[in-house]
């Protein structure tokens, strides 16, 4: 859906009007409608929308005033909107203009997102939303253009996801990368089998090796010449997981185009931040990759020799993320000078989405103070997220007997922590404090429809990042 931003005058035109209802206000008012939507026992509860076509409003509640609340709100709004073939529509923003606006326009772009690539439905009309500001249109402009860009960078995102895996294979994934690249003059490279087996990043290189399709090492690179601090960005991009020879049972397999989440996000915060013109330096890595079977898998009971030399015992197959990881991680800190920040993003462990819930990114690190930071921009930039801890007793539980460190643990608990202490062992001394991992498994697919994003792909990590670069960029 299309959304502008005008300054109100007399000359609006519009098919219909959109009046986001307070929940304290609705009692409190009199409105010529008020006793028609009483009558239809419409009480202004959040997502609670009504169309009255005869006065073409749309009327939705809203029980706070959150971005959180005013998005959700949005979205349900636009959803009725569109499920008419009026092509305009208008909303007024709240009195709080600034805040409203970012709301409403995410709310709005991500709410009516839909994906519909596979179906073969007739194309529906391109329909508007109008959003209406009392003040000057000034300041607002340039909060409105950001608010655009990192929406449509989550829809883009939520776009890859979807796609399915025999559409999207790690090729695929570098083009998309390259395509980027290309649009926003960003530095380019990507790299096959034989740079992984020529600079001994065997553990990358043995996930995707069953794999008809070969894996690429993404790295794209956006340099602004008033930069201030230097941010690398790891995405896992498992383009599909079926668990290798530890195969996953079929209930588990499904979904699992979606393993390509956090690469999908890095490619996406990239653009994003060189869009918003971001002081910051910023580097987005990608091990994209297909975890197969076949007589050329790799097996449990291997053991594998990562960029940085250490031996991995691998003793399933379906914790193949933080092996792909591992070696992106090295390869960045031995290619990149004077790192500020490493962050990496990957749907790595059930655990997570068991431990916090399928809504929140389980963030991890050695740096209380990064995490809390990055936890805040999460939720200042409309995501859930919590911060997980790192115990001396969880890492003794990937110890191996015949390797530096095994890729799964030796207990059941607190999975999404030992897998964060596994990443641990490839993240060099310098650079501990300077790196977080996100679990973004929970969020970055929705099976059941939740707030503003439909079924599929979420595009999680996107907002709580661009939030956290912008911060640190000014640090
Ligand atoms: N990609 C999965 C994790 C996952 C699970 C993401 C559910 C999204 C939803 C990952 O590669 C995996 O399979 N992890 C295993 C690790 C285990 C074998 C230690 C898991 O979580 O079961
Ligand atoms: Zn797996
Ligand atoms: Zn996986």
């Amino acid at each position: 859906m299309n959304v502008s931003l005008i300054q109100n005058s007399d000359k609006l035109k519009y098919d219909i009007e959109i009046i986001l209802m307070f929940k304290k206000e609705f009692e409190k008012s009199s409105f010529k409608e008020k006793k028609l939507l009483k009558e239809l026992n419409f009480k202004a509860q959040d997502e609670e929308v009504v169309f009255l076509p005869e006065s073409k409003k749309i009327f939705v509640g809203c029980e706070e005033n959150s971005y959180e609340s005013l998005a959700i709100s949005m979205s349900a709004a636009v959803k009725k909107f569109q499920a008419t073939q009026f092509k305009t529509a208008y909303i007024k923003l709240c009195k709080e203009e600034q805040q409203s606006l970012k709301a409403f326009t995410q709310g709005a772009i991500l709410g009516s997102y839909t994906f519909t690539k596979y179906k073969k439905e007739e194309k529906k009309v391109e329909q508007e939303l109008i959003l209406v500001a009392s003040n000057d249109l000034k300041e607002l402009s340039s909060l409105f253009n950001e608010a655009v860009i990192v929406a449509n960078s989550v829809n883009k995102t939520r776009d890859f996801v979807n796609t399915t895996p025999d559409d999207f294979y790690p090729k695929i994934m570098a083009k998309e990368a390259k395509k980027i690249a290309k649009a926003n003059e960003l530095e380019y490279a990507v790299y096959g089998d034989k740079y992984l087996k020529k600079n001994k990043m065997m553990s990358m290189y043995s996930v995707g090796r069953a794999s008809r399709h070969e894996s690429k090492l993404i790295h794209l690179t956006y340099k602004p010449k008033d930069a201030k601090k230097k941010a690398v960005l790891i995405g896992k991009g498992l383009t599909y997981d079926s668990g290798g020879l530890s195969l996953k049972p079929s209930d588990f397999m499904v979904t699992m185009k979606s393993d390509k989440s956090g690469g999908c996000a890095v490619l996406n915060i990239i653009e994003a931040a060189s869009k918003l013109k971001l002081p910051i330096e910023i580097h987005a890595i990608v091990g994209a990759v297909e975890n197969m079977i076949g007589g050329d898998a790799f097996k449990p009971d291997d053991v594998l020799k990562a960029k940085n030399g250490k031996t991995i015992e691998v003793r399933n197959t379906d914790a193949e993320g933080r092996l792909v990881l591992a070696d992106c991680l090295c390869y960045a800190q031995d290619e990149i000078q004077d790192i500020d920040y490493i962050f990496d993003y990957a749907t790595l462990t059930g655990a997570s989405v068991v431990g916090v819930g399928e809504y929140t990114t389980s963030i991890m690190g050695n740096s209380q103070m990064l995490k809390c930071h990055a936890v805040q921009s999460a939720i200042n930039a409309g995501e859930y997220a919590t911060s997980l801890p790192f115990n001396r007793f969880l890492r003794k539980t990937i110890k191996s007997e015949i390797a530096d460190v095994c890729n799964i643990a030796n207990t059941r608990y607190g999975g999404a922590i030992t897998a964060g202490l596994f990443l641990d062992h490839f993240v060099y001394e310098q650079n501990k404090d300077k790196w977080l991992h996100f679990d973004i498994a929970g969020p970055a697919y929705v099976e059941k429809a939740w707030g503003y994003n439909p079924h599929g792909a979420s595009g999680a990590g996107v907002r709580m990042s661009i939030e956290l670069l912008k911060e640190l960029a000014l640090k």
